[in-house]
């Protein structure tokens, strides 16, 4: 199972995090991908300079926008679910 944790810390949350969360979880449903990748919502990743910051596993993934969630899906999930 992979966790891609998205942070609804403050200053994230200012830059948009509830719709990189849900732009998250409806590319799960998409691919039917419930049962390999879990996504949460997680507390300040301490990089709130950097935001929105999502962490998938241990990976550290800042300057997060709607416009880039897509491409990390393409680059850093699928690839692990095969
Ligand atoms: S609020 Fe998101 S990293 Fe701190």
């Amino acid at each position: 199972m992979i966790t891609v944790s998205v942070c609804i810390g403050s200053a994230c949350h200012k830059r948009g995090s509830y719709a990189i969360l849900n732009r998250f979880k409806q590319l799960v449903q998409q691919h039917g991908a419930e049962d390999k990748v879990n996504v949460a919502p997680v507390f300040c990743l301490g990089e709130c300079a950097n935001g929105v910051s999502v962490r998938i596993d241990d990976q550290l993934v800042l300057g997060m926008c709607e416009d880039n969630v897509d491409a990390t899906w393409e680059q850093l999930v699928l690839p692990r679910i095969g």
